[in-house]
């Protein structure tokens, strides 16, 4: 379990990224910036690998969690595959030099381009989510002369216990196929020319906080296994995909051991590889958001620390109304006060925190803690804002993995009357 605390460590008062005081990150590249800790993510991966070990597994890291390329190169390295979700995710993976044939596409509006994509990359697994999508497959994979290995996603109807905007394995979510009708579905796909049929996969939500839930659906998608092997249909992989939840504020999450424990249980003995495709769980604690206090403004009512940051950089507060821990980086024992930390955009929901009771200067540093998933990822450049720069910290040294957007680049593709 990675603890932001142990990779984001203060020494002698001052807050740092391993061996690196956050105040000479934000000297060397400005702020807002996004910070990662590389010795988090390698720690965050081994703990799956750990947990798996003497299995035939593989971890498929979410792309879209955080695809910055030297994120991607640093869990190819460490032999990882790789869950996406459209042609871009691809061509990121590729570029970061992770290996196609260890990549599952997940998705429930592939377009054809990016089947095409796909299938000429020579990817792993299409995770199908739709009878329409089956078909379409088998006819694009036909016109490219190539069969499209598969698995369906099917819906458990299992309730993960989550925030409903990342609870995604009901019966009346978008995704997946719903169960009942998975075993005609690959009874289908048995019959298609261009298509054969490689495992079976569910993901059931996010920030998942009790191991209960992914147990009952692996239960369920075992179930069908054994009902398709009954038929003659055999299945080489199971994909339980991602979901295990993070500590942002109090939460407990669930160790490896105890979240995988119950799963590899069930499943021991059987032939199938296991495929899980973890996001949050492996970048989510292993960066911070850095910004500083433009303006202190004190109120009858409240107080508002204005940050450079805002909710074009971090969504997650405005969009779930999600807590992230907000630290100053230097400690310098000040008169506390109640703080609405809040970014700069003409928006009411532009907030990072609410109530946040912290000693604090203008032009202080500030962190915001487990931003390393859904962070960078979702920013946008609304009020013309450019997204933030990115830097990796790897023990003693920092290097600038993604360069500050500049106004120019914002306006470039527009065109004038
Ligand atoms: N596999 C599939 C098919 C998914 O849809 C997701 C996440 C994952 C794997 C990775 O799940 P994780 O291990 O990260 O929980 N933006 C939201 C989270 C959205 C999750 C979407 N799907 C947030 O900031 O909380």
């Amino acid at each position: 379990m990675i603890s932001p605390d142990s990779f984001f460590p203060r020494k002698d008062g001052r807050l740092c990224a391993e061996g690196v005081p956050l105040s000479a990150i934000a000297e060397a590249f400005g702020t807002p910036c996004f910070v990662y800790s590389r010795t988090a993510l390698e720690s965050a991966f081994e703990s799956y690998r750990q947990v798996l070990a003497g299995r035939d597994a593989l971890v498929c890291y979410a792309v879209k969690a955080n695809s910055n390329l030297a994120l991607l190169a640093t869990f190819a390295r460490l032999g990882s595959g790789f869950d996406i979700v459209s042609g871009g995710e691809l061509a990121r993976v590729i570029a970061a030099g992770g290996d196609p044939a260890k990549v599952v596409f997940s998705g429930v509006g592939k377009s054809e381009a990016e089947m095409r994509q796909a299938l000429a990359a020579g990817i792993g697994c299409f995770n199908v989510e739709s009878p329409s999508e089956l078909e379409r497959l088998n006819r694009v994979a036909g016109d490219l002369g190539r069969i499209a290995p598969i698995a369906f996603r099917v819906n458990p109807n299992v309730d993960p216990k989550t925030h409903p905007y990342i609870s995604t394995g009901l019966k009346s979510s978008k995704f997946g196929v719903a169960f009942d009708e998975a075993l005609a579905l690959y009874r289908r796909a048995a019959t298609l020319p261009h298509v054969r049929i490689q495992g079976i996969a569910c993901h059931i939500g996010s920030q998942l906080l009790d191991p209960a839930p992914i147990a009952e659906a692996a239960e369920k998608v075992l179930g069908l296994v054994d009902t398709l092997a009954a038929e003659g249909i055999g299945i080489a992989h199971m994909d339980l995909g991602g979901g295990l939840g993070i500590r942002y504020r109090d939460e407990v999450p669930p160790s490896h051991a105890s979240y995988l424990g119950p799963l590899l249980e069930k499943l021991a003995g059987r032939p199938q590889r296991l495929l899980f495709e973890p996001g949050r769980s492996l970048v989510g604690n292993a960066g911070l958001l850095l910004t500083r206090v433009e303006t202190l403004k004190h109120g009858e009512e409240k107080n508002f620390a204005v940050v450079d940051a805002a909710m074009n950089d971090l969504a997650r507060p405005a969009l779930y109304d999600a807590w992230h821990e907000i630290l100053p980086v230097a400690d310098t024992g000040g008169e506390r006060l109640g703080y609405e930390v809040v970014g700069p955009i003409c928006e009411s929901g532009d907030f990072l925190g609410h109530g946040r009771d912290l000693a604090l200067r203008e032009g202080d540093l500030v962190a915001i803690l487990s931003a390393g998933a859904y962070g960078m990822t979702m920013s946008s450049n609304y009020n013309t804002r450019p997204r933030a720069a990115e830097v990796m910290v790897d023990g003693e040294s920092f290097r600038l993995i993604r360069r500050r957007e500049t106004v120019d680049a914002l306006f470039a593709l527009e065109q004038g009357l």
